[in-house]
């Protein structure tokens, strides 16, 4: 019977039918997806920790107001991720307790450091246009939760962006020690923001799944390709140099050719030895106890309001 109901659900996708909570899905199919979701979210909520870092050193209001403003956006985008996922029949508190005990993943990106102000301009060009580049496809993701979170999280990660590139821009029209800082930002996070789109497709264990189920549209290396033809003519603009020496324009390909990623770098920071890891989870466990009182008495309200519904019904 199983074969039959597969063989319909696979029909279903192959005729781009959006897949609805109540739907009947092979449970690989929902595995996958929560597992995607969730880290997917886990990267938007610890994504907050590195600009976070600069909200209080923002060079004056309207910067201020603008990061505040990025940073709260991935905070909700954590949370409609975070809802899509549940409606897969999982509990928030389990997906972040794996976060928090280290058997879920999150962004590799989230792991550097930001150490100049130039690196709130880098992560808004490069780390939102690259989650750009990959969430863009994902607005057509085979889940209909999944997709529909994406088409506003898209919306909003194009503010963070601009926001990001006018950072820079500026730093690039500014002295002598502004444009080495700008310099000196996109050599620290060039290579970590490709290693976003993940392993090359050789090693990507589950794309070709990913692929057949309509979750991923694209492969890793080619939402990478994209995203490295799309940033060579706005380095050129903000008269950067991308830390590639074999970048170049290959007529033939149609495409920029570029080096080698370091994976070796790439899995240390997945599998938690990276510059913040261990910071990054610290904080958001300490967050989340800090937090506890806040739960509780949400909890404790919602309780009584039903109880008082109860008792006027
Ligand atoms: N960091 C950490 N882990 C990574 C990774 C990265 N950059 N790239 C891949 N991985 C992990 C995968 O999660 C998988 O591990 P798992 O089996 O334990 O989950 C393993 O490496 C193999 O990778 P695959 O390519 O086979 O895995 P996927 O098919 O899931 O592809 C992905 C990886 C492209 C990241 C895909 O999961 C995806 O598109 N996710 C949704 C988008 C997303 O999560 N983006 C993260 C950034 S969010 C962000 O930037 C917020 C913005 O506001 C700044």
């Amino acid at each position: 019977m199983d074969n039959l109901k597969e063989k319909a659900f696979q029909d279903k996708i192959d005729q781009d039918t959006r897949i609805e909570p109540k739907d009947w899905m092979p449970e690989n199919y929902r595995k996958a997806l929560i597992r995607q979701i969730s880290q997917h979210a886990h990267s938007e909520i610890v994504g907050m920790l590195p600009e976070g870092n600069w909200v209080t050193r923002a060079p004056n209001l309207r910067r201020k107001v603008a990061l505040l403003a990025k940073v709260q956006d991935e905070a909700g985008h954590g949370l409609y991720l975070y809802a899509a996922a549940e409606t897969l029949g999982v509990s928030r508190d389990d997906l972040i307790d794996q976060l928090h005990t280290g058997k879920a993943k999150y962004s590799s990106i989230f792991n550097y450091p930001t150490i100049s102000w130039a690196d709130m301009g880098t992560i808004g060009w490069l780390v939102d246009g690259a989650a750009i580049m990959n969430q863009v496809p994902l607005c057509r993701c085979s889940y209909g939760p999944y997709a529909r979170a994406m088409v506003r999280v898209c919306k909003e990660e194009s503010f963070h962006q601009r926001q990001g590139y006018e950072i820079l821009l500026t730093l690039s029209r500014g002295t002598e020690a502004q444009k080495q800082m700008l310099q000196d930002s996109v050599n620290r996070w060039w290579w970590p923001s490709l290693m976003m789109f993940g392993p090359s497709d050789s090693d990507s264990p589950h794309s070709a799944q990913s692929m057949a189920w309509k979750i991923k549209r694209f492969s890793n290396d080619e939402l990478r390709q994209r995203f490295v033809d799309a940033c060579v003519d706005q380095a050129r603009i903000l008269g950067v140099t991308l830390p590639d020496p074999d970048l170049k324009w290959n007529e033939e390909r149609g495409h920029y050719d570029f080096g080698e990623i370091d994976w070796d770098e790439f899995w240390q920071v997945v599998k938690g030895h990276g510059p913040c890891n261990k910071d990054r989870i610290e904080t958001r466990v300490k967050a989340y106890e800090d937090g506890a009182w806040v739960r509780e008495a949400a909890t404790a309200y919602a309780e009584k309001q039903a109880k008082r519904k109860e008792k006027v019904a």
